[in-house]
């Protein structure tokens, strides 16, 4: 198969790369050349996004059985790489987000659940999530307009493994790397479904060469692990005894904690990890343990290899002082 990849470089484009060239594909990544690190066995062919020129040129190195869109992050670059790759290009998949709902993070979601309408512009306040779901459903859109039953939609949930830049998994790790009384958000047996990005990559080079059309989430099965394992295989893999406190949501939320990223994953929704990927497992998705996943990041974490220091890791993390002003808080509450 002769396939583009729109990315490539960073994260889950990087994997599904490496995953292409395992499978003997033909891969060529599409990038500035401005930030990520190449793979070894991709061609890189450098150009924008934004330029009209370097789309039409990129169209011109084709045909390309199949391009995956890995970057596209607005409806106007989508829409400018969907019309220059339409006639050059068999199937069109687009990496968009569960963000996407009008349901996340708060309720139960599966692949028919409604998806936000696109508009150029959101709401006063809108927060950063929901306009990055809104725009993501506009990129949808724009794939979809375009490519019809040559679409292929994925919708992945949280995505964690080697090269994951916003660091969820990697801030857990460090922190019970660093030993002592560790905040633990909620209760220990609170169901998570994390996915791995080499299931998400595998996934959809699947679709690509099955041809699968539609829209599928993507997500590790509902229940498959739970907060408590996750931190227990950091621990494991760690191997520090770190001690974990566990904090009820309430507590939590009294305390002004910031959801999702002051303590990454920590959300006190019920529908947060209750995300249905019912479809794509029906078709052929399967998901690695927890643990392995937890594992791989730590030796990941541990070697040298392609880094990228991305802004959005800035956001993670409770700072040491917070942390133990919290657990104070919490052991004289217990005691009052
Ligand atoms: N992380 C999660 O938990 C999660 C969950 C659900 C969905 N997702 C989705 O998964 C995808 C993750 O992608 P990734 O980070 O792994 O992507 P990637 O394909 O590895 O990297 C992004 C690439 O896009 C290139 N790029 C950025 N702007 C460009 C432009 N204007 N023109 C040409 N190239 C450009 C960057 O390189 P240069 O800077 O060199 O151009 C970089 O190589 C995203 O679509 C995200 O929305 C993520």
């Amino acid at each position: 198969m002769r396939l583009l990849i729109l990315g490539g470089t960073w994260f889950l484009g990087r994997t599904l790369a490496e995953q292409a060239l395992e499978r003997d594909h033909n891969v060529v990544t599409f990038t500035r050349g401005k930030s990520g690190s190449d793979v070894p066995g991709a061609a890189p062919h450098r150009g924008d996004r934004a330029s009209d020129r370097d789309m039409a040129e990129l169209a011109a190195a084709g045909p390309w059985d199949v391009v995956i869109d890995t970057s596209g992050m607005t409806p106007d670059l989508v829409q400018r790489s969907t019309q220059a790759l339409a006639d050059a290009t068999g199937r069109y998949v687009y990496v968009s987000t569960v963000n996407v709902y009008t349901g996340w993070p708060t309720d139960p979601l599966d692949d028919d659940s409604p998806v936000r309408p696109y508009t150029p512009y959101g709401p006063p306040g809108e927060s950063g999530a929901d306009q990055y779901g809104r725009e993501k459903s506009g990129c949808e859109q724009a794939v979809t307009t375009v490519f019809g039953d040559r679409a292929t939609i994925l919708r992945p949930s949280v995505i964690f493994g080697p090269y994951e830049y916003v660091g969820r998994i990697p801030w857990w790790l460090r922190r019970i790397a660093k030993g002592g009384l560790v905040l633990a958000p909620g209760t220990s047996d609170r169901p998570i479904q994390p996915i791995d990005v080499r299931d998400v990559a595998a996934f959809a080079l699947h679709a690509a060469e099955q041809q699968l059309g539609g829209s599928f989430n993507l997500s590790a099965p509902i229940g498959s692990a739970t907060f408590g394992e996750l931190l227990e295989a950091c621990r494991q893999v760690t191997g520090i005894p770190a001690v974990l406190e566990w904090v009820p949501h309430d507590f939590l939320i009294a305390q002004g904690v910031r959801e999702w990223t002051e303590l990454p994953l920590w959300r006190p929704y019920p529908g947060t990890w209750r995300v249905n990927a019912a479809r794509a497992r029906a078709a052929g998705l399967t998901c690695r343990p927890l643990a392995d996943t937890v594992a791989d990041t730590w030796r990941w974490l541990n070697e040298a290899g392609p880094r990228l220091d991305h802004e959005r890791a800035s956001e993670l993390g409770i700072t040491p002082e917070r942390e133990a002003a919290i657990l104070a808080a919490w052991a004289a509450h217990r005691v009052g």
